[in-house]
């Protein structure tokens, strides 16, 4: 059986990661998960600068998934490079390093310098972030942002470049266009979708931030269905993720056209739910003598 795929350029032994901010720099998670048995292993969200994130609360369950406002907490690039890589280093499955900038030049700069570190393969670039030159508006919301800062952080890397979509759009395709003719070689989504709790006895939001991400088996609807028409929209590899739990939610990701997939908030459930995700993967193929993995990919019987 073979489970290996490609993403653009990239070798994985399995279509499996982890999703970024919810599987920590590895070294968190290195008790519970074989590290190497991981297709790829992604990491928190990183800046040029550390970032505190927003105040507390920051976690507040729902039904069926869960509202994040961290505000993308990070130890900074730079320390990332000297304290957290180096325990990556140690491992097979590829490296991607998660980021993001507050400018397109920031943008642009935190590209350079993680290319510039040894043991990084792959860089997603999280567009879900506000843009602070543009009156701090979301840069994945807009075609035109969303091509201008992809191009610019394709010319400052040769690492395989994977772009994050935001699912906060009305045609995700339009982004998902606009990326890939920047030059990104592979498409990642779902992030979170915008949402919020309130309390009501104290009549205040549950978040300090008031708003929040929404992840986890509420959104897996949302995101199967954005994954199949970006599939239909781009030639670019798709890795998919929102709420996947099981190795049946990855399968249907494949199903829609995802090339890889992603596992988030199931960690926080299960700390080791990847490994069984990639076995359950498995014995699907092996029940349905599946005997390469991209007899799947994009395998949605429509009539
Ligand atoms: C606590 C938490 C932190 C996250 N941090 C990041 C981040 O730093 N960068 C990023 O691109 N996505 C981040 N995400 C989004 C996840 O990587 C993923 O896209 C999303 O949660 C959907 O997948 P899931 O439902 O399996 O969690 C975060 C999600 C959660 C729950």
């Amino acid at each position: 059986m073979n489970l290996a795929v490609d993403i653009g350029g990239m070798k994985l032994a399995n279509p499996v990661m982890t999703a970024s901010g919810t599987f920590g720099y590895g070294l968190e998670y290195s008790e519970f998960v074989d590290l190497n048995r991981l297709g790829a292993i992604v990491v928190k969200g990183l800046s040029l600068k550390p970032k505190e994130g927003n105040p507390p609360p920051r976690l507040v369950e729902t039904a069926a998934g869960m509202l994040n406002s961290i505000g993308l907490q990070n130890v900074g690039i730079e320390n990332f490079i000297e304290e957290k890589l180096p325990f990556l280093r140690k491992f097979t499955p590829p490296v991607i390093a998660n980021f993001f900038g507050d400018s397109i030049e920031e943008f642009a700069e935190a590209a350079a310098r993680l290319s510039a570190a040894d043991g990084i393969h792959g860089l997603e670039m999280n567009i879900s972030c506000p843009n602070k030159q543009a009156g701090w508006c979301i840069f994945g919301t807009d075609p035109k942002v969303t091509f201008e800062v992809v191009k610019r952080v394709r010319e400052a890397t040769d690492l395989t470049l994977i772009v994050k979509l935001s699912p906060n759009v009305t045609d995700i395709t339009a982004m998902a266009k606009a990326a890939e003719e920047a030059g990104a070689d592979a498409l990642s989504m779902i992030n979170t979708l915008t949402g919020m709790a309130i309390d009501i006895g104290t009549r205040r939001p549950k978040l300090g931030n008031v708003i929040g991400g929404l992840s986890g088996p509420a959104v897996k609807p949302v995101a199967l269905r954005m994954v199949w028409e970006t599939y239909k929209a781009v030639k670019i590899p798709i890795i998919g993720m929102g709420g996947i739990m099981s190795a049946g939610d990855a399968i249907e990701f494949l199903l829609a056209g995802a090339r890889a997939v992603a596992v988030g908030t199931a960690n926080f459930v299960n700390p080791s739910v990847t490994v069984e995700v990639i076995e359950g993967i498995g014995k699907y193929m092996e029940g349905n003598a599946i005997e390469d993995i991209s007899e799947l990919i994009g395998g949605l019987r429509i009539s």
